[in-house]
Formats: C-alpha cells, structure tokens, sequence
C-alpha cells in the first residue's frame, strides 16, 4: 500500500474529514491491503459506539405501484410485465404485530410514489402502529413528497425517513431518471425532512450505470457535510424489464470499502447491509457488518407479494417467513461475533 493512501486512511479515522480529491484517491488506488485496514478501523469504531449488536428494521413492502420511471428500478412504471400490488391499511398492521412479536421495533414501510396512499392514510397507518406498539419506531420511505406531507406524517408519529439521494452529482442523476424528475427536489426532500425533525436516511447505489469514482467522491462528500443518520449503500443490480438490464452489477468488494469509509466519515451512523449486497453474494450481508455497517433489514411483507417488490433481479428472502428470516440472521450474525438486538436502535450521537 503506498504511503498516502495509509495517510488518508488515518486522516480520515481520525478527523472524519477528507478533500473531494482525496476520496477520489481512497478509492482509485484500493488495494485488499487497505480495505483490510479500513474494515478493521471501521469495526472497532462501531464496537466502541454499538458494541457488537445488530439493530433490525423489519421492513413491509407496502406497495409496488410508482408513477416514477427511474431507469434502473424494476418497479418504474414503465414495466408492463411487473404485476402490481399494494397493502390495504390491516395487511400492514398484521405485519406490524407479527414483526413486533419476532422482536422488531421499528417497521419501515416503503413503497413506490402510490398515490393511494394519501397523507390522511398514512397518517392512520402511522398512529395506529404508535398506538400498538409505542415502544417502536416508524420508518417512512415512500419517495419524494411534499414539506406540509412529511410535516403530517411527522405529527402523526413517524420517527424517521429513508430518502436515498442516489448520487450527489447532478449531471450522474439526470442519466439514471427521466427529466421530468429532478436533483434538486430530492435534495430539498432531504433537508425538509431534516429541518422538521425526522430521523433522516439518505444513500446511494454502488457501480450504478456512468458512475465514476469522481462521484462517489462526491457522495461520501455529501455524506460528511449532511451527516444522516442512516446511510443506505448498496450495489446496483440489474433488473431484466429496465433499460439497463444489460448493465454489470456493482461488486460487494467496492460496497464493503465504502461502507468502511462511511463509518470513518460518521462514526455514530445507522448503516444497513442491504439486501442487495446480501443478493450479489451469499455471504454478502456478513461481510457488510464486517466492514462497519451495524443494521439489518429483513422482510416483514407477506409472503405472497414479496415476488412483486422487485427492484432488481434475484432478490434473496423472497420465499420465506418473517420468522424464518429473522432467525436465519440471529443464526448469520452469531456466526461472525454479532447479536441482533430487540431495541428501537436510535442513533447514539
Ligand atoms: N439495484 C439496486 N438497488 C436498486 N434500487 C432500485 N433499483 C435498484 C437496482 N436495480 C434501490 C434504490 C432505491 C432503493 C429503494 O432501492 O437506491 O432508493
Ligand atoms: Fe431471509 Fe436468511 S435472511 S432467509
């Protein structure tokens, strides 16, 4: 490993803090070496804040219907083979139970931009999980919305929001979503999310068509100056119905070296190892803890629409049981030193 590269890695373990051209360089000039080094500096800064538990967020997949046509997401309205789906209000509210049950306490509904679901709707979804399980958090990731609905939804109890920028670089994201969507609405998205009070979760994909190192310089950059409190990274993968059904997938040793900086960058951040990175390789979520990450995701939905939610193709956990997955993890995260957690898991700032 040449000498500057374990400057910058001690720079940024220590001041949290690197020029947009010295992330360029951390990820140009990776070598095994270095990414070892990061991991392990990565690892012992969540042991110090976390210790070695694993926060779960039982996710239900509330909806797959979207009037947005992002070009890589297999759920883009564009799709006509994708059979669409959503939640009624009770389905949502069992998954909540039976989640709360396993030991889950958060529940992060996601969905497409449906415009079923109304703030007036969600607002009841949301109160009536508070008033079910007041010890547990709420989690929204329904897309862009409007300040007055992140406001409503706020009030109604929702504790946090998932919001992925996707990449902080302007011209990048006008090549992944069509024009009529826009760089600086997300953005503004993020900040009034922020400025309500939420818990706020921006990230982006890895290796995602055009992406250059240039760009995800940008990202950890954004990451630094946002400082989020959840960070979702994950590799990108090619859905077969999309426009970039032909584009390589991004790789779980780029994944797991970003996920190490992110740490470096916000020591006391929520970072999952996604599905995604659990898809692309069978031991990918082991590894993303390894690397620094510190939350887990499993599927609550219902079994009989998981299929649906399709982002991309091979989705693992598909087939089984809330319990079955939830179990299969404890078992993955005891096999590496981990336990999951029966707790909200805030951020410990
Ligand atoms: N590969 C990987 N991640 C994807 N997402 C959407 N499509 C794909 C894909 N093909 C991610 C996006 C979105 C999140 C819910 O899933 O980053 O924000
Ligand atoms: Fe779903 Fe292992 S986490 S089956």
């Amino acid at each position: 490993m040449d000498d500057r590269l374990y400057e910058l890695i001690y720079t940024l373990a220590e001041k949290h803090s690197l020029s947009l051209e010295e992330y360029q360089y951390l990820i140009d000039h990776r070598t095994e070496e270095a990414a070892s080094l990061l991991a392990k500096e990565a690892a012992i800064i969540s042991k110090r804040i976390y210790g070695n538990l694993i926060f779960t967020r039982g996710l239900i997949e509330i909806s797959n219907i979207c009037k947005n046509d992002c070009l890589y997401c297999g759920i883009r309205r564009s799709n006509k083979n994708c059979v669409r789906y959503r939640l009624m209000p009770e389905q949502i509210l069992d998954c909540a139970d039976e989640g709360h049950i396993l030991g889950f306490r958060t529940f992060v509904l996601q969905g497409g931009e449906d415009g079923y679901y109304t703030d007036e709707l969600l607002c009841q979804i949301i109160s009536e999980i508070k008033r079910r399980h007041p010890d547990s958090a709420v989690t929204i990731s329904m897309g862009e919305r409007g300040k007055q609905s992140f406001r409503r939804m706020y009030d109604a109890g929702a504790d946090r929001y998932l919001l992925r920028h996707e990449t902080a670089d302007r011209t990048h994201y006008m090549r992944l979503h069509p024009s009529e969507m826009s760089f600086e609405h997300r953005m503004q998205c993020l900040q009034d999310l922020r400025d309500i009070g939420y818990q706020v979760g921006c990230g982006f994909m890895v290796g995602s068509p055009y992406q250059m190192s240039g760009h995800l310089a940008r990202d950890l950059k954004f990451i630094e100056e946002f400082l989020p409190d959840m960070c979702g990274i994950g590799p990108f993968i090619p859905h077969h119905d999309t426009p970039f059904c032909n584009e390589p997938a991004g790789t779980l040793e780029l994944t797991c070296y970003l996920l190490s900086i992110i740490r470096l960058i916000h020591p006391p951040v929520l970072l999952p190892a996604t599905t995604a990175l659990g898809t692309i390789d069978p031991k990918g979520r082991e590894k993303g803890i390894q690397a620094g990450a510190n939350v887990i995701m499993p599927n609550l939905s219902p079994v009989g629409v998981r299929k649906q939610y399709e982002l991309y193709d091979n989705k693992i956990c598909t087939g089984e049981e809330s319990a079955q997955c939830r179990h299969c993890l404890d078992h993955r995260m005891r096999s590496i030193g981990y336990e999951l957690a029966v707790d909200k898991g805030d951020i410990r700032k």
